[in-house]
């Protein structure tokens, strides 16, 4: 089993970093493969809603964003870990989110989803929210843990100050792992849910 992990920040020393690096140690434990991506520094544009997607198959600005929806097509798993900007995740994370989400031509029905943020003060459970999205349109499952996934810091690394925050990661990751175990067992024994071709309204038609 493999887990993939994107880290929006761009700082060296990254308290989402600090968050990941918790999760991985129970993943390791566990004997789930890792890799992770930081994109905090890539130079990359947002969605221009061109379509070209709906006939590539994959975004037409060929750059990080179809590296990792290459990876993300093998993995069981998906963690992305942002640091809160105004609120918010950062914005060269939800321009790679926006792109791979809408351009991939793959099924993410069942990999599981989880979102952890990162903040000197306040903005976790809006940042948190926001991530949830991309996983709850795409038919993935989200893990939780034992609150709203986020811990504390401003400095890069202040964040393993945070005990409780390192508690959520590491109790997120278990609960992760159960997850998609549970999900390779529930689709060799019942197969995946039955999918109906999408039907797409308007609202004005
Ligand atoms: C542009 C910018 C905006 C920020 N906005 C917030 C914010 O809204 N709330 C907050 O608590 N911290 C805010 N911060 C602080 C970061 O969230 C905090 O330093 C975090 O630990 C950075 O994570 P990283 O080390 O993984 O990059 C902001 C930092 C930057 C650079």
């Amino acid at each position: 089993m493999k887990v993939l992990m994107i880290n929006g920040s761009p700082r060296k020393e990254s308290n989402a970093q600090v968050m990941l690096d918790e999760m991985t140690g129970v993943f390791e434990q566990e004997g789930i493969e890792v890799e992770c991506i930081c994109v905090g520094k890539e130079i990359v544009r947002g969605c221009v809603a061109c379509g070209g997607c709906g006939k590539l198959g994959k975004c037409v600005h060929d750059d990080i964003v179809n590296e990792i929806a290459a990876k993300l097509e093998q993995a069981d798993g998906l963690v992305v870990a942002s640091p809160v900007y105004y609120a918010s995740a950062n914005g060269t994370l939800i321009s790679i989110l926006d792109r791979l989400f809408f351009s991939a031509s793959f099924d993410m029905t069942m990999k599981v989803g989880a979102a952890v943020a990162c903040a000197r003060r306040g903005g976790i459970t809006a940042t948190w929210d926001e991530l949830n999205k991309y996983f709850g349109i795409s038919g993935m499952p989200i893990a939780t843990g034992q609150y709203w996934n986020g811990a504390h810091g401003r400095l890069g690394g202040e964040a393993s100050q945070d005990a409780e925050g390192m508690q959520q990661m590491r109790t997120l990751a278990r609960n992760m792992v159960f997850l998609m175990k549970s999900i390779a067992l529930g689709r060799e024994q019942y197969g995946l849910p039955e999918r109906e071709p999408g039907v797409m309204t308007n609202f004005i038609r």
